[in-house]
């Protein structure tokens, strides 16, 4: 194995030894198979490359001071993922098989998963894809269903310090009825002409509105929203926001420390009343954001001083990245020991 700058990671693709795989065949999920190939062969008609039918995951398993190797919610990811499947008509991957292949993925693989101290952590990948014939507009009758995973540090360059965001006015990411709520793979396709410009524009990620009215936030390409201000927790409540597993737990974990928690739609103008703000998600942990600019009108929202994270996004951050880690106690029972 090569040499790995631990603490210089990016958030990329990675190659490790070993990927697992199962595939759905008449009506049911057959044997897991483990590979160490990083190809796949499907039909040119596959429902998957035509029709979207497509569905990923994103975990990540963390090391302890204790050596010990850790996974955040898997259930949640696994529920979601079946969701996600039931949204565009895919099979459903049964949760003990979805728990079976990570946990096999993680362990082949137990030699990249970051050693304590670094801010790194093993990135979990599970992907749905139709791999069924299909010319007509219909559902696949077969599926593949994969983990792959590799070493990853923050999503965000900046780390744990503040990006700046851009509100777009010309571009949305999901309809109000549409597959926002559920991750797969066209909303990504939906972001990528906003989000590419962004970055070419020097912003970190596109903050995007819902599409209806253009009045509220939604969340950002690859993370939801939460703004804070007067001891209060706030994040937008939207039917074409992706649920958050880590935005659910900060709520928790806000709560536990004595802040209100909202969870309503979030006008545009709010941003003004803000004392901090920030992006969330397996990925991105918590993204600090200390600038927000309208790109129509040039109106631009600051948080703090945008140079430092605020004292309670620097909390939930310290409190989340303990609980993954193993350094404090876990009392809602989120980690699993990958044994
Ligand atoms: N929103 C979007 C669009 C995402 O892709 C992700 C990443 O999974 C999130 C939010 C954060 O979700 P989670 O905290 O479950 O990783
Ligand atoms: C995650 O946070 O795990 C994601 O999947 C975000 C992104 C890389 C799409």
């Amino acid at each position: 194995m090569q040499k790995i700058e631990w603490g210089k990671l990016p958030f990329g693709y990675f190659q490790t030894d070993y990927n697992v795989r199962c595939y759905y065949r008449d009506g049911k999920w057959g044997e897991i198979e483990v590979s160490s190939s990083t190809q796949i062969s499907i039909h040119m008609a596959a429902t998957c490359l035509h029709y979207g039918q497509e569905a990923f995951e994103g975990m990540k398993a963390y090391r302890g001071k204790d050596n010990k190797i850790r996974l955040f919610r898997w259930e949640e990811n696994a529920k979601r993922m079946q969701r996600s499947a039931d949204g565009i008509l895919m099979a459903r991957v049964p949760e003990e098989l979805f728990h079976e292949m990570v946990m096999k993925a993680v362990k082949l693989n137990e030699k990249y998963v970051p050693p304590y101290g670094h801010g790194a952590a093993l990135y979990i990948r599970p992907l749905l894809i139709g791999t069924g014939v299909q010319v007509g507009v219909n559902p696949a009758k077969e599926y593949l269903f994969m983990v792959f995973v590799g070493p990853v540090g923050p999503y965000f360059k900046e780390g744990f310090n503040p990006v700046t965001m851009q509100i777009v006015r010309d571009f949305d990411r999901a309809a109000p009825l549409g597959t926002g709520h559920i991750k797969v793979g066209g909303n990504y396709a939906g972001s990528l002409q906003a989000s590419e410009r962004a970055k070419a524009e020097g912003y970190a990620s596109v903050l995007f509105l819902e599409a209806k009215e253009k009045k509220y936030i939604d969340e950002a390409g690859p993370a939801n929203f939460f703004g804070i201000k007067d001891n209060t927790y706030i994040t937008p409540k939207s039917p074409s926001i992706l649920p958050s597993i880590t935005n659910m737990s900060l709520m928790q974990i806000a709560e536990d420390m004595g802040l209100k928690v909202e969870r309503r739609p979030v006008p545009v103008e709010e941003l003004e009343t803000f004392e901090e703000a920030g992006a969330c998600g397996t990925a991105a942990i918590i993204s600090p954001i200390g600038k927000i600019v309208e790109r129509e009108s040039g109106k631009t929202y600051t948080f703090g001083d945008t140079a430092n994270a605020g004292p309670i996004s620097t909390q939930l951050f310290k409190k989340l990245q303990g609980i993954q880690y193993g350094d404090e106690p876990d009392p809602h029972g989120w980690v699993s020991i990958v044994e």
